[in-house]
C-alpha cells in the first residue's frame, strides 16, 4: 500500500481528482495519509476533512525562520511514514532536506508541457498567460519527479491540450485541468503504486505489459 502525502496551497481540485480516483479504483494500492497546506484557508483542507483524511496547516509564517519551517515539514512527512509526496498546487519552495529525503519519491503537477512555460515565475495563471502571449496552439500538463531545480526533474507523464483562439488565461487554465491535470496526476500515482516506474539517468522508464518504455 503506497502511503501518500498531498501538499496543497489552494482549491485542491487535483487533490479531489486523486481522492475520486482512489474511491473509483482507478488508483489502486494507495492511501492518502495526510494533506498538508501552507495556507490555513485553503479549500483543499476542507476537501480532506470531508473525506476523513488527516490534514494540517504548516506555514512558513508560523516559524521563526525558513530553516525551522523546513525542519517541521520534513518531520511531519516522516511522522506519517509516507512513501510518496505529491505536490498538487503547493506554492512554497520545497525544502532541500525534503527533496533529498524523498528523492524519486516526490512528484509535481505542472500546467504546461515542460520544458515550455516552466521554471521560476511560471505558476498559476502566469503559465497560461505565457502560453497565450507566445501564441502556442498546443499546451498541456506534465507530471514530473522533483529535483533540486524548478520544474527540472525527470518527466513522468504529459498530456497535450488544444489552445483555442478565444481562450483567456482562465479558460485555458480550466481546460488544462479538466483535460490533462485531473487525468495524468491520478495515472502517475497509479503507475508508481504498482511498481511500474523507474528513474534512470534523469529519465523515467514506465513498465508496460511488454516491458520498460523510455518516456
Ligand atoms: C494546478 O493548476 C496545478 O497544475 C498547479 O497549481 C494548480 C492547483 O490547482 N501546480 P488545485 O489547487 O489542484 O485546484
Amino acid at each position: 500500500m503506497l502511503k501518500i502525502a498531498v501538499l496543497v496551497s489552494g482549491g485542491g481540485t487535483n487533490l479531489q481528482a486523486v481522492i475520486d480516483a482512489i474511491a473509483a479504483g482507478t488508483i489502486t494500492n494507495s492511501r492518502i495519509e495526510v494533506v498538508i497546506s501552507n495556507n490555513k484557508n485553503a479549500y483543499a483542507l476542507e476537501r480532506a476533512a470531508q473525506n476523513g483524511i488527516p490534514h494540517r496547516c504548516i506555514s512558513p509564517k508560523d516559524f521563526a525562520d525558513r530553516d525551522e519551517f523546513n525542519r517541521q515539514l520534513l518531520l511531519a512527512l516522516n511522522s506519517y511514514s509516507v512513501d510518496l509526496v505529491v505536490l498538487a498546487g503547493f506554492l512554497v519552495v520545497i525544502p532541500p532536506e525534503v527533496i533529498a529525503a524523498y528523492k524519486n519519491r516526490t512528484i509535481n503537477i505542472h500546467p504546461s508541457l515542460i520544458p515550455s512555460f516552466c521554471g521560476t515565475g511560471y505558476y498559476g495563471l502566469n503559465v497560461h498567460k505565457g502560453a497565450l502571449l507566445r501564441g502556442v496552439k498546443i499546451t498541456g500538463a506534465t507530471v514530473h519527479f522533483v529535483d533540486e531545480g524548478t520544474d527540472t526533474g525527470p518527466i513522468l507523464l504529459q498530456k497535450a491540450v488544444e489552445v483555442k483562439e478565444d481562450d483567456t488565461p482562465e479558460s485555458l487554465q480550466r481546460r488544462v485541468m479538466e483535460e490533462a491535470e485531473w487525468k495524468i496526476l491520478p495515472e502517475a500515482i497509479h503507475l508508481i503504486a504498482n511498481g511500474r516506474v523507474e528513474v534512470e539517468n534523469g529519465k523515467t522508464l514506465i513498465r508496460s505489459e511488454k516491458g520498460m518504455d523510455t518516456i
